[in-house]
């Protein structure tokens, strides 16, 4: 792992831990609600192991996911130095948090904050793809992270598929723990895995992750 980011995974790995137990009161809409540490060791992992050179996540929060997905991006191409994350988030103070973070870990070079409401920014991301496929312009996702407002996930699911290339990832957070889990988010992981053009698995770890490959 790259120094600098396992540094400002550490200090935020603290501050989730205590949101998690109650010992600080935080503000519902400050609340990190960031990815358990072995779950951003798996998607590392799998990063890694497919050589992601382009991600898109919805729902930053306070961009802890993002450092996990940065490391591996950079260990995958350490010379490039473009937007190869871009990540969605609505709340402009956690963006502010987020922006900090980055910062010390020095990985706000490669990662794109898209301020908004993730549908919106979504849709017209898929129209600008989809024409500039067509001219041959832009490279498709290979890894994309569902993890903001739980009953728009099919949605965001069907948004972000045709962006991904053949042979990457979506993943979906919050399929089991039993405070997190969400009926809309039982109700999507059925949803993926009766889908033809993909293969899906429900993964046991940290809050559940849905992790589906696109076959075709
Ligand atoms: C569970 S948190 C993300 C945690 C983050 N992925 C992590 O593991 O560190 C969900 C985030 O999605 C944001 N969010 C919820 N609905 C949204 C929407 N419609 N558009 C953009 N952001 C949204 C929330 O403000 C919140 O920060």
């Amino acid at each position: 792992m790259n120094s600098k980011i396992a540094d400002v995974l550490t200090k935020l790995d603290i501050d989730a831990n205590k949101e998690r137990v109650g010992k600080v009161t935080v503000d519902s809409n400050e609340r990190m609600l960031a990815i358990t540490s072995d779950t951003g060791m798996f998607f590392n992992i799998i990063l890694k192991s497919i050589r992601a050179k382009r991600v898109l996540e919805v729902g930053t929060s306070t961009g802890y996911s993002t450092l996990w997905f940065a490391d591996a991006i950079k260990y995958n191409d350490p010379s490039n130095e473009d937007n190869n994350i871009i990540t969605i988030e609505e709340n402009p103070s956690k963006i502010k948090r987020a922006r900090k973070n980055f910062e010390d870990a020095d990985v706000n070079h490669i990662i794109e904050i898209r301020e908004g409401k993730a549908g919106d920014l979504l849709r017209s991301m898929l129209k600008e793809y989809q024409n500039l496929t067509k001219k041959e312009k832009v490279e498709p996702f290979d890894f994309i992270f569902l993890d903001a407002d739980k009953e728009n996930c099919i949605d965001y699911f069907e948004l972000t598929l045709p962006m991904l290339k053949v042979g990457g990832i979506i993943a979906a957070d919050n399929i089991l723990h039993p405070e997190s889990c969400v009926p809309e988010m039982t109700r999507y992981a059925e949803y993926v895995k009766k889908k033809s053009n993909v293969q899906s698995v429900t993964v046991p770890i940290g809050n559940g992750e849905e992790v589906t490959i696109k076959i075709k």
